[in-house]
């Protein structure tokens, strides 16, 4: 069992409250911290065996490469090859770091080749989160990654959660309250002068078009597609099972709501045979009342927050499909949202979630 560390009400971190989990990375162990993100299982990146524990414990294939965590600049030169870094590589670190965004550049050869799946790049964050920054900083090495759940389930984002999953296979945990994001970082790779997103975030393509050269920003195809497990992708995270409830999950979206709203309920009515049939939904606050009267006795709702807050939304989804699991139901539906801005993220994890079982409504009224 790791210790847990209590910085939940704590409002100045100093570097005694983190000595020992400092001096734990150091010594190659595996520490549960906070990122605005999600919660991170990291270790040190330049030790080889340390980071294997992080494969150990999550049960992470070995062909998905982890994000290493700086606090400085001077540590991205320690791991990556600066003199092939070009100006849109630049402008975008110096535009969202510290912040949920993630690089993908040459790799240095001391970082070794489990940290990155055997590639010659590596995705690089500077976490804006004073407690990930101080951990860093103070063990003096970049920190390798994943997000804190085992592989396969959707991140770690509220501390029981993770807790449940992986206390027993790390040697410290840092509570310091629910994620504030929710969802991981965007990820990108620039190609030529053009940014690619391997996967949205917070970061949104309209934040990166202000800064890309001519506004030359792409999602790649990937981040709405299913690919096959032997598939070569550009990021390699896409093509594992990712997110999903142990229950058929289906999404529904419109930009219409009552349309969202009727064609949630007809699917809720067409699965329930009798008193003792569940269906679970995923939904809006302001649309509990509608989705749960025809079948009160049939549907569980749980709210992901209010139609009009993404940002609720995103700190939610993932707490919320983890719930799906604690319910036993013969169905899970999930209202989706608007792909823009942090809408794109949301729906790309609930689309996985879902295994791709996406219906989306035209809204025009022919
Ligand atoms: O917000 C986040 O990014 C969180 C926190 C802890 O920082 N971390 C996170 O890590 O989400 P993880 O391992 O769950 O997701 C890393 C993603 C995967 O989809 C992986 O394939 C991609 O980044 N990735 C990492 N290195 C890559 C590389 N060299 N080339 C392409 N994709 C890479
Ligand atoms: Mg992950």
């Amino acid at each position: 069992m790791g210790k847990i560390i209590d910085l939940k009400d704590k409002l100045d971190i100093n570097k005694n409250d983190l000595k020992e989990v400092t001096d734990c990375i150091r010594n190659g162990g595996v520490v549960i911290f906070p990122t605005e993100t999600v919660y991170g299982i990291g270790a040190n990146a330049l030790n080889k065996e340390a980071v294997d524990k992080i494969f150990i414990a999550k049960g992470r294939p070995q062909d998905n490469p982890l994000i290493v965590h700086i606090s400085d600049y001077s540590m991205l030169e320690d791991i990556v090859k600066i003199d092939k870094i070009n100006s849109t590589e630049k402008s975008l670190m110096e535009a969202f770091w510290p912040g949920p965004f993630t690089i993908i550049l040459p790799k240095k050869d001391i970082l070794p080749d489990n940290v990155t799946a055997g590639l010659n790049t590596v995705g690089v964050r500077m976490p804006d989160n004073n407690i990930a920054l101080e951990i860093i900083e103070a063990a003096g090495v970049p920190i390798a990654a994943p997000s804190a759940n085992v592989s396969g389930k959707p991140s770690g984002t509220r501390i029981q959660d993770i807790l449940d999953e992986l206390s027993d296979k790390v040697d410290y945990i840092i509570d310091s309250g629910n994620s504030s994001i929710g969802i991981e970082s965007t990820v990108v790779k620039v190609v030529g002068n053009k940014v690619k997103i391997l996967r949205p975030g917070k970061v949104s393509k309209q934040d990166i078009e202000k800064v890309a050269e001519n506004g030359n920003v792409e999602i790649d195809q990937k981040v709405f597609e299913k690919s096959s497990i032997d598939e070569k992708v550009e990021s390699p995270g896409m093509k594992h099972r990712h997110y999903a409830p142990k229950c058929n999950c289906i999404l529904v979206y419109s930009n219409d709501e009552s349309k969202m709203i009727d064609r949630i309920n007809n699917i809720s009515v067409e699965n329930v045979d009798n008193d003792a049939d569940k269906i679970c939904i995923l939904g809006f606050l302001e649309h509990e009342i509608k989705l749960t009267e025809k079948l009160s006795q049939n549907i569980i709702f749980i709210n992901l927050g209010s139609i009009d807050e993404l940002n609720q939304i995103s700190k939610n989804i993932f707490s919320a499909l983890r719930q799906v699991d604690k319910l036993n139901c013969k169905l899970c539906i999930i209202e989706g949202v608007k792909k823009e801005g942090i809408g794109l993220g949301i729906m790309n994890r609930l689309i996985r979630a879902c295994e791709y079982n996406y219906i989306e409504i035209d809204d025009t009224n022919k």
